[in-house]
Formats: structure tokens, sequence, C-alpha cells
């Protein structure tokens, strides 16, 4: 499993509490550190871990994440430092008395004893920030708090481990001061430097994930901390991607339901207020007044519209088609504004749709006969989490032998048939629903499907029938009239 949603019914194994004596000996930690960078949708959080081996032959690392940690992670990920390739990595059990959840990571190969390593562990956060005050007024600045448990906890003794808490910018209100940390320190329990708080450096901390210890050493920590860029939740994409061989054409309608996450509104909305702001380019830091995205190279009919209509106020700049497979990063760039700036607590629900041509993520396999079309699960929007998303694929009419590889896997997958105006028996649809999506989850579907040649005649036919099903209607229409004014 390479990449990890937390959708899968948890295992909790009875004996969960004598594996984990056993794996208590295999390793110690020589240092921990923890950077958790704040942000207002996402808390970016990553974790070093200096290993060495007390037993010849150690490969399985057990990761323990308290419950309130692991509710907000929407992604996990280990590596080894400096390395690319992600660790398998399985969830083997929760232990009911902490809450404690427990991940066991495999090594690339078995250290030997007293061998040392340095285990990556990369997370994301959503929803782990809220605004306080709650309220705001427009010209207000926009502030947050994040709470953490301070110490990371682990099934192996640690030497040292410390904890640091950057900021988006120096202007912290508060943190927490803990105490009764004299064990593990003699010095402050936390500095402040700048944007960068620091817990610890703690040392010569026992195994912790037993009950007594959670209990009598954890504490829990509270940053309140000013952000100067909007909280931006989607918290519905319902994404559309239609294949057509016909019009060699992909299609991709993105439905967004935008929120802003930051102070709701305090008092009325100054229209004046804002655009002096705006035009000082001192927008509050809570208002969305705007989102720059990057769409596919190669798009057209680039088409935006909300309630009232099309919106015009966008620029678009697009890059011309790359070819499939190249590495090229070119993309179309979308300055999209909304009618209205979305103040906090509100929403703004607007439709975005372009077309590509087929051919920029369309190949044909001749081996097995097979297309293979590759489709992104959504367009990146920077630090913004998604709540929910639907990617509904819809293939061509007759498509058959249909298969579908999500880049991780979704919460719930659908095949139906989709019929739309022309079509004669419907088109095979995938739909993949997904929860909590971040800045890391931006992967690609890809689809295959086989399309009979007489599928793609089905097309000609259905617009033929069509045709003279109009001319035939319309005939029928005039005689209705003649007869009509004929008894007048
Ligand atoms: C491993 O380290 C321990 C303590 O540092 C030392 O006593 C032991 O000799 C070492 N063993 C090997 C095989 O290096
Ligand atoms: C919206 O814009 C599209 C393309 O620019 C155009 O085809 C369509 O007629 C417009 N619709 C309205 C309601 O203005
Ligand atoms: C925004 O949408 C949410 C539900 O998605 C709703 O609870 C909330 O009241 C809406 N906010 C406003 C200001 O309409």
């Amino acid at each position: 499993m390479a990449r990890w949603r937390f959708n899968l019914p948890l295992l909790l194994l009875a004996a969960l509490q004598p594996w984990l004596a056993l794996a208590e000996h295999s390793f110690e930690n020589t240092a921990i550190v923890r950077t958790v960078e704040l942000g207002g949708a996402l808390v970016h959080v990553t974790t070093t871990y200096a290993i060495k081996a007390l037993e010849d032959g150690s490969s399985v690392y057990t990761l323990a994440i308290p419950r309130d940690e692991h509710q907000k992670t929407s992604w996990l990920e280990v590596k080894i430092k400096g390395q690319s390739a992600i660790l398998p990595l399985d969830l083997v059990g929760q232990d009911i008395k902490t809450g404690i959840l427990y991940y066991a990571a495999e090594l690339p190969k078995p250290l030997k004893l007293n061998a040392t390593t340095n285990l990556v562990v990369e997370t994301v956060q959503t929803h782990a920030t809220y605004p306080w005050p709650a309220e705001a007024g427009q010209k207000d600045p926009q502030s947050l708090k994040y709470e953490t448990e301070l110490l990371v906890l682990s099934p192996y003794v640690t030497a040292v481990q410390r904890t640091k808490i950057r900021t988006p910018s120096p202007q912290v209100h508060s943190f927490t001061k803990p105490e009764g940390l004299e064990a593990f320190t003699l010095e402050d329990p936390v500095t402040k430097s700048g944007a960068t708080l620091t817990y610890g450096p703690y040392k010569n901390i026992p195994q912790s994930t037993s009950e007594d210890f959670v209990e009598d050493k954890q504490k829990r920590v509270t940053v309140h901390y000013e952000c100067d860029f909007p909280v931006i939740e989607i918290s519905k994409l319902t994404r559309a991607a239609e294949i057509s061989h016909w019009g060699a054409n992909l299609n991709i309608e993105d439905n967004i339901v935008l929120h802003n996450g930051g102070p709701k509104l305090k008092g009325h909305f100054s229209r004046l207020e804002h655009q002096s702001s705006a035009y000082f380019g001192r927008s509050p830091p809570h208002v969305i007044p705007g989102m720059t995205l990057h769409l596919p190279a190669g798009i057209q009919n680039v088409y935006y519209y909300d309630f009232i209509g099309n919106v015009s106020t966008s620029r678009l700049r697009t890059a011309p088609s790359v070819p499939k497979g190249s590495p090229s990063t070119q993309f179309s760039v979308l300055e999209l504004k909304p009618r209205y700036p979305v103040l906090g607590g509100w929403n703004y629900s607007f439709t975005l749709g372009w077309d590509s041509p087929l051919r920029d993520s369309a190949g044909y396999d001749s081996k097995t006969g097979k297309w293979v079309v590759a489709i992104p699960v959504m367009t990146p929007i920077p630090s913004a989490v998604i709540d929910q998303a639907e990617v509904k694929i819809v293939l061509p009419e007759g498509a058959t032998d249909f298969d579908f590889y999500p880049p991780f896997p979704a919460s719930m997958n659908e095949v139906a048939s989709h019929i739309t105006y022309l079509d004669t028996i419907g088109r095979p649809t995938i739909t993949l629903h997904y929860n909590q999506l971040t800045d890391k989850h931006s992967g690609i579907i890809y689809v295959t499907y086989r399309v009979p040649f007489s599928a793609h005649m089905k097309k000609p036919l259905a617009v033929a029938t069509a045709f003279i099903g109009v001319f035939v209607l319309a005939l029928t229409w005039r005689r209705v009239d003649t007869r009509i004014q004929r008894q007048k």
C-alpha cells in the first residue's frame, strides 16, 4: 500500500500487547524530530526517526499514532531519508485503552545489530485548525488555533526528541508552556524564535505507549497564531470526465462548492471597504478574492459559470498541447475570480469546464486492444482541503472490458450506465468517491476499455436517426399548424 487513506475497517488485535512487547526490543530511537507546518485548511507534519537496531535482522518498525491525530490525518507516507521509495505500511491495530493506532513499516532490508537509518514519516492533517476568535470584522486579522499532543509516542525507548511548530508568520498570540517535564529536561520546555516554536529537547524517554505513560506524561499543547492567507475548503467537488472518440475529445467539468473556513464575518460586508483595501493591495486574509489554478496544457472552450450565468472576470493563459508522456510541466493558468469576494463562513458554488484533445491523455495498446485514458482526480487547489469528491468518468458508448486504476483507494466505487442525448445504449460510467483530499492527492486515474468498431458507427447512425426524427417532427408541426389555421 503505497498511499494510504483511512477507510479500512480497523483490526482490533487481541494479540496487540504481546506483539508490541516483542517489538519493543528490536529498535531504539536515537532521535526524533517532528516538524509541524501550520497553515489554514492543511497542516503538514514531518517526523524524522533516527533509529538503531537492537537485534540482528530487525526489519519492521512500529509507528504509534494517537487517535486524535489519526482522525485528522488524511495522508501518511513513510520513506527512508533521501530515498524516493515509499515503504509498505500496514495498520496493525488499535489499543482500546489508550486509543493509539499502530502501523508497521517494512524497511527495504533488515538492519544488522547496531545499524542505523532515518525514517521520514510525512502526514497531512485536515480540519486541524479552527478560527479563534470565531468571528472577525472585515478589517481584522485572521487568527487560528491548533492543538496537538506534545510528545511523539513510540513503543521504543527514545534518547532525545523535539517538536518544532512553524507558524505562517512570527505573529503568535499564545502557546502552551508545558509543566512537569523535569524528568526529561531541566531547561525551558519551549523556546520561540521568529516563526518557530521548539518544544524540547526532551531526553531519555522510556517506551511511551503504555496507559500509565500517556496519562502521567503526555501533555496537550495549543498554539494561537495569525494566518495571513485564507482557509480554503471545498465542501464538495463533483468532476465529470467524458471521453468521446467520435469527437476525439475529453471534456472535464467540475462543480465546486467553495467554503471559506476562516472566522465568520462580524457585522455587514462593506464593498467600499473591500475595494479600498484591495486597491491598496491589503485584501484581508480571511477573504477569498480568487484562486490561481493550474489546468492542463492544450485545453479549449474553457467555461466558467455560476448560478447567475457566465463569469467573465477571470483570466486564462492557455499553454499549447504537450505530447503525451513527455516530462514537460507546462500548464494553462486560470486566475479564477468568484463573482463576489468569499468572506469567512460564506459559500460560493460554480462550474468550471474545458475540452482537450483526446490524444493528449489517451493511448491505444495494440497488444491488448484496449484504450488507456488518464484522468486527473482533481485540479490541485493550493492549500485547500476537499471534504468530499466524486469523480465520474463517462466512457464512450459501447465500451466493454473496462477497468480503472486509481492512484489511491477510493472510499466507494460505482459502475453504472449513463445515457445522454444521442446515445442509444448508454455509456458505462465509473464513479469514485473520496473524502478529505489534500495537495498530496493530485494523482491520476487510469481507465482502460475496449471499443468495438461497431460502437464507433453507432454514433453516426444515432445522429442520422435524430436528424430524420427532427425533420419528421418539423413536418408534423407544419401540418398541425395548417390544420389549426384551416379551422379558423
Ligand atoms: C553494539 O553496541 C553495543 C553498545 O553500544 C556494544 O556493546 C556492542 O558491542 C555492539 N555490537 C556490535 C556487534 O557492534
Ligand atoms: C457563456 O459563455 C459561453 C462561451 O463563452 C457562450 O457560449 C454562452 O452562450 C454564454 N452564456 C451566457 C448565458 O451568456
Ligand atoms: C455554507 O454551506 C454550508 C453547508 O455546506 C451551510 O451549513 C452554511 O450555512 C452555508 N453558509 C452560508 C453563509 O450560507
